[in-house]
């Protein structure tokens, strides 16, 4: 977006990300999930939250439904209300990490634009991480009933159906659900997660 206001510098912090890391034992950083509504990447994030933290991370979840009943309360899914929405959480997501957390971030962001700028946004420590499952698959799961919606056209625009999904073919880790268990994958992103941000 273009900058609007004028006149504005930046200001330092008190406290730099680095001393927050090494008080925390872990680097900040995003931990970006993107896939179809249905693939898991609620359910992943949320346990691994509960993971994560059990076992001493500072960590953070920033899921679609939610933040759409309060930052981005004013989005739908279109196209550019889609890119707005990806913008801020990736804005969000940036700040969080530079404030020490592992943050956890679970958007459709069907567009690899979108992600990308998302990623800029962060810098260094952003890890996309595809939650891939097959378009039958999450249909079958339909867990909101919204793929039935979707289909007698009562939800317009919808991911997989009569919206896009561009797969990413950036993704640090791909995490397959339809041929995972959930406790599975969660190993999977724990051992990732240990790995990439223990300090
Ligand atoms: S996006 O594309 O990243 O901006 O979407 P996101 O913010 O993740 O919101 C997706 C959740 O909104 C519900 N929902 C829809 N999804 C896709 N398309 C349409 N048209 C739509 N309408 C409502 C749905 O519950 C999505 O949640 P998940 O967890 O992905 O199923």
């Amino acid at each position: 977006v273009t900058q609007r206001a004028k006149n504005i510098t930046r200001v330092q912090h008190g406290v730099p990300t680095d001393e927050r890391e090494r008080q925390n034992g872990h680097k900040g950083g995003v931990l970006w999930f993107t896939g179809l509504s249905g693939a898991g990447k609620s359910t992943l994030a949320t346990k691994l939250e509960r993971a994560l933290f059990d076992r001493g991370y500072q960590t953070y979840v920033l899921d679609g439904d939610n933040i759409r009943f309060g930052l981005n309360a004013n989005l739908g899914f279109s196209p550019e209300e889609r890119a707005e929405n990806i913008r801020r959480v990736g804005e969000v997501a940036a700040l969080f990490s530079r404030a020490g957390l592992l943050t956890i971030t679970a958007f459709i962001s069907p567009y690899q634009s979108d992600r990308e700028r998302a990623r800029k946004a962060a810098g260094e420590h952003f890890h996309e991480v595809y939650i891939k499952a097959d378009l039958g698959t999450c249909e079958e799961r339909d867990p909101k009933g919204l793929y039935a919606k979707a289909r007698t056209g009562e939800i317009k625009d919808f991911t997989g159906i009569s919206a896009p999904y561009e797969a990413p073919d950036t993704a640090e880790l791909i995490i397959d659900t339809s041929n995972l268990s959930i406790d599975q994958a969660l190993e999977e992103l724990l051992g990732y997660v240990e790995k990439t941000f223990r300090s």
